[in-house]
């Protein structure tokens, strides 16, 4: 009986001043989230910058002068092609996508702290297994971060070369083929034995179209 009281004594309504409580605590915690997904918007941005990744990948010699050197990077058109455009999702479409793939990016700080890649003969040493991991990327996700820029069905087939004009037909019709599969080694130098290395990730994932393969398919 004594027990039943005390309990609905605790349910009652408290006092007054103590309501005033409940929207106050809402808009602080409102402030406090606004706050941290500004920072994290900060961070987010500062870490997709090109000089962000070339902080660690620079100083292996390799990677800036070969991106500096392709089409990529300079053009005809001024149109550059920064780091995370061709390796991270865009902001819009996915952002928690966006996320989770920063951190597994940010994990590559625990080699580079391990000392992992210091020189350039490092780099070529795990050109191989990066690029790997990279091609099998690309051909799970269809070779979504270039479609940042390049959309097929924009092309102008009549105006391309002979050659890209046969392919990109064939690969619309054929169906089954992604930008990956015929365009490796466009702003990287290739690893060395490169189609050893191709075939394996044609082997570790979906589909069976190999890329050397297709100079025989439209022939
Ligand atoms: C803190 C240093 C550091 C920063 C900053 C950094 N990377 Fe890396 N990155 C590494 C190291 C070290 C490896 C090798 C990791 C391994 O083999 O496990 C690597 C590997 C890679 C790979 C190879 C594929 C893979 O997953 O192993 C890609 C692609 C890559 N980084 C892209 C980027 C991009 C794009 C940025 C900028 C948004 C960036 N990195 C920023 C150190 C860094
Ligand atoms: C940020 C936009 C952007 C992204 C992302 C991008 N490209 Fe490009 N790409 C361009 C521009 C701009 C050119 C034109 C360069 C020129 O005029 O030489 C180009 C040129 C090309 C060319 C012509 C050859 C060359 O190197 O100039 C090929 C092939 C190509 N891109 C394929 C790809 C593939 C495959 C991917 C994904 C791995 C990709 N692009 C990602 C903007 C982009
Ligand atoms: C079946 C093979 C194949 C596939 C798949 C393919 N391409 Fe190509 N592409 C070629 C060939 C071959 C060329 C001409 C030689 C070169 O530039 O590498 C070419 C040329 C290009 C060019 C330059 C065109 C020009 O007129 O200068 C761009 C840009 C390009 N491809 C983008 C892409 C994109 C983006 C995808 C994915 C949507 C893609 N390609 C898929 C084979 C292919
Ligand atoms: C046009 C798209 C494109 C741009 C721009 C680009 N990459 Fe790559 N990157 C690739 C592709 C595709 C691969 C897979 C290997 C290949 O085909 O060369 C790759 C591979 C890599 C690798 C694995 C090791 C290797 O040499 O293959 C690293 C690390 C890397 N990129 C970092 C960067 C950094 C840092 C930048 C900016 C300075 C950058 N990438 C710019 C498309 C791009």
């Amino acid at each position: 009986m004594a027990e039943e009281k005390k309990r609905s004594s605790f349910w009652t309504k408290p006092n007054k001043k103590w309501l005033l409580g409940i929207p106050l605590g809402g808009f602080v915690m409102l402030a406090v989230g606004a706050a941290g997904l500004q920072i994290m918007n900060t961070i987010l941005h500062e870490t997709s910058k090109t000089e962000f990744c070339l902080a660690c990948h620079s100083h292996t010699v390799n990677i800036k002068p070969e991106y500096e050197a392709s089409g990529h990077a300079n053009n005809t058109l001024g149109v550059r092609a920064e780091c995370a455009e061709c390796h991270l999702p865009s902001m819009e479409d996915r952002w928690i996508h966006y996320v989770m793939r920063k951190m597994v990016v940010s994990l590559d700080i625990i080699p580079e702290l391990q000392g992992k890649i210091t020189d350039p003969a490092d780099y070529e040493a795990h050109r191989a297994e990066m690029a790997k991991a990279t091609w099998i990327e690309f051909r799970e996700n269809d070779s979504e971060y270039c479609k940042h820029c390049h959309k097929a069905e924009h092309m102008v087939l009549e105006n391309q070369g002979p050659m890209a004009r046969r392919r990109h037909q064939m690969s619309m019709e054929k169906g089954g083929y992604t930008c990956i599969d015929c365009h490796q080694g466009l702003v990287h130098k290739l690893p060395e034995d490169w189609e050893k290395v191709w075939d394996e990730v044609v082997e570790e994932t979906s589909g069976s179209r190999k890329g050397p393969e297709l100079a025989a398919a439209d022939e």
